[in-house]
């Protein structure tokens, strides 16, 4: 087994399956005998989660402005790093988590326009040079995601209200980003039948594992 845990991220737009593959990413590792400290953002602490509803809340009707929007975001990633991500990557953990800095790029970014260079500005201050190991991207096309969410029934979130062009532009950012760091990404077909992701995300995860151990 790697001797030291390591930092594992889940990304992809709404309704692409996170949930459901972040618990089989997290039941393969610990199957394997390893600590896993399974999290998500924006969130992960009682504070970083009181950061996330300020942003998901779709009936505050004061408009969000975007730069407050991604300074939010990352101040919940500093909390969250400070009180939960580094301390158990320190102790030798693995940490599994449901969005990371990918999804500022893609969200705030390619979603609402931000340049990119103002985002990784924010990214070496709050991260300090951490990234993660390995990133699964969970892509599939918007029409089908959008479909899967209406199933799901629930009220939507101010994410989840942006109109298609929005999630359009978030799909085109996580894949540029997928593209230009292709040694951490992999990028998954979401639109394959439940268990069809399962096994790419097991082939990845056992291909990865033997270039860790190595
Ligand atoms: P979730 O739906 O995966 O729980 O994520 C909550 C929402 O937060 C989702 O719509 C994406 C958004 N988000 C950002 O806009 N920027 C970020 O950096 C993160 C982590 C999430």
């Amino acid at each position: 087994m790697a001797e030291r845990g390591r930092f594992i991220t889940l990304e992809g737009g709404e309704g692409v399956g996170k949930s459901t593959n972040l618990a089989r990413v997290v039941g393969w590792l610990e199957a394997r005998g390893l600590e896993v400290v399974q999290t998500r953002e924006p969130g992960g602490t009682p504070r970083a989660e009181a950061i996330r509803r300020l942003l998901l809340d779709p009936d505050e009707p004061e408009p969000l402005d975007d730069d407050a929007e991604l300074l939010l975001v990352f101040a919940a990633r500093a909390q969250h790093l400070a009180r939960v991500i580094r301390p158990a990557l320190a102790r030798g953990a693995w940490v599994v988590c449901d969005r990371f800095t990918d999804a500022t790029f893609a969200y705030q970014g390619g979603g609402r326009g931000i340049d990119g260079a103002r985002i990784a500005e924010l990214e070496a201050f709050v991260q300090q040079g951490l990234a993660p190991d390995l990133t699964l991207l969970l892509d599939m096309p918007m029409t089908a995601a959008q479909r899967r969410l209406d199933r799901r029934g629930e009220r939507r979130d101010r994410f989840e209200q942006e109109r298609a062009e929005f999630f359009e532009a978030v799909r085109r950012a996580y894949l540029a980003r997928a593209a230009d760091a292709p040694q951490r990404f992999a990028v998954i077909d979401a639109a394959q039948s439940l268990s069809a992701v399962g096994e790419q995300i097991e082939a990845v995860l056992e291909a990865r594992m033997a270039t860790w151990q190595s």
